[in-house]
């Protein structure tokens, strides 16, 4: 999807001008996939832009670099506070929000010991990942024939620039065959995750979700689907999910903060019933709860004044 450029981008603790929102090609990052990153929402409200669960995203940020063993030379209120200023500066209702984390120039060769860390956050408008017809027509899910990260190759629980390349290969696998997006097997062949997003199935009334263990990013639109489905009276379980698991779904959907929640209509051409009656209560409660329409939930809605 084309980037619409905005007026600032947060570089190093200033807002700099879009265009002059650069790096050197030798920067580190470039070169071996070392930063890390999150993705983050912005929804339109009568109280202004309010940042869905960004403090919870900034920790994860955090936790990303913890598990590659680099610290970020700020703390997590400093970027909360970053990011809002990003968001503001744009004049934007509601946008997409790319805090990166990344080793910068100045050292190269893989050890990551001496290298700085340089921090960018930029956001710009970005309509529902899967399509405006996601939720009520479906996506056609293919099984990849990639294998996700195992733990002791590359961590899958840390959002590292790096580990994208798979979920890249599986993407463009899955787009040449004539499908919307691609599920993600783990080594040993249990359900771990989609390309960019987390996956629920719907089988006898309940709701199964892969856990981190499973090769899945702890996703922070798995965790809300999960309180909202706990409070709509669904069961949530989080458990591992057989590829059969998956061709005989009640119904099923995927889940992330750019996916938002998506109804799966088909996987290997299997078609799975869609729009499911979950599936529309949770995409129902998503959306209200990310628009502050839910009082229950109104600290996971960061506004940024
Ligand atoms: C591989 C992967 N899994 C799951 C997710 C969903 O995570 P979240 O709900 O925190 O956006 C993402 C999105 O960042 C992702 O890239």
């Amino acid at each position: 999807m084309p980037i619409t450029p905005t007026p600032k981008i947060w570089m190093n603790g200033e807002l700099v001008d879009w265009d002059k929102a650069q790096v050197h090609v030798l920067t580190h990052t470039l070169h071996y996939g070392t930063g890390v990153f999150e993705g983050i929402r912005a929804y339109a409200t009568a109280d202004g832009p309010s940042i869905f669960r960004l403090t919870e995203h900034i920790k994860r940020l955090f936790e990303s670099a913890k598990i590659l063993g680099f610290s970020i030379p700020y703390t997590v209120d400093e970027l909360v506070q970053a990011t809002k200023d990003t968001v503001a500066s744009t004049g934007l209702d509601s946008c997409y929000v790319r805090p990166l984390a990344y080793l910068g120039y100045g050292e190269m060769g893989l050890n990551t010991l001496p290298c700085s860390t340089e921090v960018a956050i930029a956001c710009w408008p970005w309509g529902a990942l899967l399509g405006d017809e996601a939720v009520t027509k479906g996506v056609r899910m293919k099984i990849s024939s990639w294998t996700r990260h195992d733990h002791n190759t590359m961590p899958p629980a840390a959002k590292t620039v790096g580990n994208y390349v798979n979920s890249s290969l599986a993407k463009v696998e899955a787009l040449k065959a004539g499908y919307d997006e691609a599920i993600m097997l783990a080594p040993n062949g249990l359900v771990a995750e989609c390309t960019g997003e987390n996956i629920f199935v719907a089988r006898h009334g309940k709701l199964l979700t892969p856990p981190l263990s499973a090769g899945a990013l702890e996703g922070i639109t798995q965790s809300t689907v999960g309180a909202l489905a706990k409070d709509l009276g669904f069961e949530v379980q989080v458990d591992n999910i057989a590829r059969s698991d998956l061709y005989i779904a009640d119904e099923a959907f995927v889940c992330g903060t750019a996916a938002e929640v998506s109804s799966i209509n088909s996987i290997d051409d299997r078609e799975i019933p869609c729009p499911g009656p979950m599936t529309l209560a949770m995409s129902e409660a998503y959306l209200a709860t990310v628009r502050r329409e839910n009082p229950k939930y109104l600290d996971w809605c960061e506004l940024t004044i």
